[in-house]
């Protein structure tokens, strides 16, 4: 049976990466070692974090202003390695709440310094996104999660602030041409649109450091890890290797431009069939629809459970709703084949 993989995250991969991967466990580079067993300061893999560094910034165009760092703990660390290093007691971090990972981000914040919520989306169960941001007196930075994995809100346009914008971007990072230079930092988990599970890219312009007083561990400073080149301790060099491939996958596609062409299409055949077919219902509001994670319901909860278990039995992978949600969360993702979609759509339309 053919699988379709709709997974939230760790997500599908191209094909061709995962055969360059594999093939690079065996004999990296014709070295005759495995990318596994090779050292991250040999000049091998240094040429690794450079060559995707240098894509990570092509991609973006994005110029020397801005650091490329790869890193670990996860987007989650950096809820708390963000205001760690830009929030102290004299400033004020505005964090917009529009779900489950823009909450951890406030809580995590308010343990370094104050903070304001701005655009809290719950009053409607955050199926849409505020843009009235009314940012308080004396805010150090405004934080705001690109796109909402859970609850399947994105932001189109991006709130035009005059103080340092911070994105996280895990679960849309590249996935389509936008202005990289709005932010001051960004910071995504590489395991939807970039690679494997173990790094988090961080994108950070320099001029935005050295502004706390607090002494910083030094595997939390950034400013350390810049100086370091992204190498101040051992890095998860596999996973670099991954996103190297599959920023390199990206361009050899058609960049950002085809990524685009490809993720809109894909949501839109998707929410079209949402739309057009009264068993089921997606309350997101329209304009603020993420094309990376659809997330609707059925009109009948009671046909829920068949739904999800006539999608397992048929191959479809990962689209149960997360587990405080529920529902159903149709993630596509670059690597996502449009034909995943449609074969999708064509059960949807079976269903009865
Ligand atoms: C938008 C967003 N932020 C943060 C996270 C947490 O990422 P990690 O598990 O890499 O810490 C996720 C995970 O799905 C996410 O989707």
């Amino acid at each position: 049976m053919q699988l379709h993989n709709f997974n939230s995250g760790p997500a599908i991969l191209p094909a061709q990466v995962l055969e360059q991967a594999a093939a690079a466990i065996h004999n990296f580079n014709s070295t005759g070692l495995s990318i596994l067993e090779i050292g991250h300061r040999t000049s091998w893999f240094v040429e690794v974090v450079e060559e995707a560094k240098a894509t990570v910034k092509k991609l973006m165009d994005i110029g020397d202003e801005y650091e490329v760092l790869f890193l670990q703990g996860g987007a989650t660390m950096q809820f708390m390695q963000v205001p760690m290093n830009l929030l102290d007691e004299n400033g004020m971090a505005a964090i917009c709440d529009n779900g489950v990972w823009g909450n951890k981000a406030v809580k995590e914040a308010k343990i370094f310094g104050p903070v304001t919520v701005v655009a809290d989306t719950s009053d409607k169960k955050h199926t849409y996104l505020n843009k009235q941001l009314v940012l308080p007196e004396g805010t150090s930075y405004l934080h705001i999660t690109t796109n909402n994995t859970v609850e399947g809100t994105q932001w189109h346009q991006y709130p035009q602030v005059n103080v340092p914008l911070i994105g996280d971007m895990s679960s849309d990072i590249f996935c389509r041409p936008t202005n990289y230079k709005q932010f001051d930092l960004i910071y995504a988990g590489a395991q939807k649109n970039m690679g494997a599970a173990g790094v988090t890219l961080v994108v950070i312009k320099k001029s935005l450091l050295g502004k706390v007083k607090r002494q910083i561990p030094a595997i939390l400073d950034y400013q350390k890890h810049i100086d370091a080149g992204s190498l101040l301790n051992t890095p998860p060099v596999f996973s670099i290797y991954v996103s190297l491939l599959t920023l390199r996958w990206i361009e050899k596609e058609g960049g950002l431009i085809e990524m685009e062409k490809r993720n809109k299409a894909k949501a839109e055949l998707l929410y079209n069939t949402i739309d057009s077919l009264p068993a089921f219902y997606c309350p997101i509001a329209k304009e603020d629809r993420s094309i990376m994670n659809a997330v609707f319901f059925l009109t009948d909860p009671s046909k829920e459970e068949s739904f999800l278990a006539l999608c397992k039995n048929k191959g479809m992978i990962g689209v149960k709703g997360y587990r405080t949600v529920g529902g159903v969360r149709v993630s596509m993702y670059n690597a996502l084949p449009i034909s995943s979609v449609q074969a999708f759509c064509e059960l949807m339309e079976n269903f009865s």
